[in-house]
């Protein structure tokens, strides 16, 4: 799995120091004033990708939260780019009055946070907010509003802390791009 490794993107600790911030302001925006009750909050990881940014990033949240899950197919297999994002399966309980947000790992093409979105919304969610821990560098990315972004990367295809290439290298700690033998011999 190491050797397959072009280089290193951006290092656990540089996630673990940016997954803190991220928490910290999550944490700032949904505490209500005090004579508030608080807020009902859902944390929504669309899975598989973005499971461990948030099982990282709730455990920094000190906040009363219930967990969501929606499983997404965003594209047909391997790393080709994607075709449409499709709802796979949900675990999303009573939806109504609850102040969502919604974990992706990647925002690339905008299908899946704009599809999932919608769906959320339909439940009933009081509101929505999106959280992505990196932003590809593309037109298509930067048009769709996201209210939390991790790190802006480059358009470039990149596995670990949850990313996969064929369902592979999500256990890496680092976030990295693979070697081109690897990405062209099994795509
Ligand atoms: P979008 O719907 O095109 O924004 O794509 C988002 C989904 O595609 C993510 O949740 C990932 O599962 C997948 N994806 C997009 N780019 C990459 C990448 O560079 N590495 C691994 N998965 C990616
Ligand atoms: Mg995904």
């Amino acid at each position: 799995m190491h050797r397959d490794i072009e280089r290193v993107l951006i290092s656990q600790q540089q996630i673990a120091r940016r997954v803190a911030e991220l928490a910290a302001l999550i944490t700032a925006d949904h505490t209500p004033p005090k004579q508030e009750g608080p807020i009902e909050l859902t944390i929504v990881p669309v899975l598989t990708g973005a499971m461990i940014f948030c099982a990282d990033l709730i455990r920094q949240i000190p906040m009363a939260m219930q967990i969501g899950m929606m499983t997404v197919s965003s594209y047909p297999g391997r790393s080709v780019s994607t075709q449409g994002a499709q709802v796979v399966a949900q675990q999303l309980a009573d939806l109504r009055g609850r102040h969502v947000l919604l974990l992706d790992d990647i925002l690339d093409s905008g299908q899946t946070i704009r599809l999932v979105t919608s769906v959320l919304r339909e439940r009933g969610a009081a509101s929505v907010r999106t959280c992505v821990l990196l932003r590809k560098d593309r037109p298509a990315a930067r048009d769709v509003p996201v209210d939390y972004v991790g790190f802006d990367i480059p358009d470039v295809f990149v596995v670990g802390y949850g990313l996969d290439f064929d369902n592979y290298y999500r256990n890496l700690p680092d976030i990295v791009t693979l070697n081109g033998r690897v990405t062209e011999g099994r795509a």
